[in-house]
């Protein structure tokens, strides 16, 4: 016998003058296989037009349909309503973005100011800026490290799963320590040790972390990030120390 599901969601549009944030119930019978995604596009279809929510792939590889579950930030195109026992599910918008209304926050405007602030591009070497030459061939050990990185969708979840990202916003969080590790993994990358030491060298960066994990287990592709902030920690101090030494 299928169970008949509350869904408890945030509802708030800060766009309408006089509204208020406010949980608002729906009920819906769980059916076989169902995610909350699907849960939401049926409460949208049939109970309520006006409720907002992201989602593009429906395959966990856009990012957009991140979202607080049961108090964990998580995709909801990937997170099936069998996984909970409890009946009722509770959905927030995830914390830490500008919120566009609802379950729905502006991850994009955040992951491009991060882009701009931390210079997310690759830096070719001069000889490298040839167009004529659009190919080149890479190690497989170092296209495959880059490649576990690049497995980011920028969903948001790691920021806000990170009680640093949370209190202080400049901290540059999980997400665009994992793109700096990328870039500086990255053989064909210009920038140097010292230039990665300006953008994460600080409080706002790898030494800000408190090591609280909150980005390592709640990433849905299951990034290193725990790794590759040690490794970039490591990097950072033994440049700090070699510029103690030439001072
Ligand atoms: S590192 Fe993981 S949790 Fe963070 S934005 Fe990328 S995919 Fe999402
Ligand atoms: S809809 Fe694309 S990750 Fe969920």
């Amino acid at each position: 016998m299928s169970r008949n599901l509350t869904f408890r969601i945030f509802r708030y549009d800060p766009q309408q003058p006089g509204d208020a944030p406010k949980m608002v119930d729906y009920q819906l019978n769980e059916t076989p296989g169902m995610t909350v995604f699907i849960a939401l596009n049926r409460l949208r279809a049939e109970q309520d037009p006006s409720l907002q929510f992201d989602f593009v792939c429906r395959a966990g590889i856009c990012g957009s349909c991140a979202m607080v579950i049961n108090g964990f930030p998580t995709l909801a195109c990937r997170t099936l309503t069998a996984k909970y026992s409890d009946v009722v599910i509770t959905l927030m918008p995830l914390p830490g973005f500008e919120l566009i209304g609802d379950l729905s926050v502006n991850t994009g405007k955040f992951m491009r100011e991060l882009a701009e602030r931390l210079k997310l591009w690759l830096h070719p070497k001069a000889q490298q800026a040839d167009i004529h030459h659009l190919e080149q061939p890479m190690e497989p050990d170092e296209a495959a490290k880059l490649y576990e990185l690049e497995r980011c969708v920028e969903c948001g979840v790691c920021v806000s799963a990170c009680a640093t990202a949370q209190m202080r916003d400049t901290f540059v969080g999980a997400v665009g320590m994992m793109k700096i590790a990328r870039f500086e993994l990255d053989s064909r990358d210009a920038r140097t040790a010292d230039d990665f030491y300006h953008v994460i060298g600080t409080q706002d960066g790898v030494f800000g972390c408190m090591t609280l994990l909150g980005c390592q287990d709640n990433c849905p592709k299951d990034l290193p990030h725990m790794q590759q902030i040690a490794y970039l920690r490591r990097k950072m101090a033994g440049t700090l120390i070699a510029k103690a030494k030439v001072s």
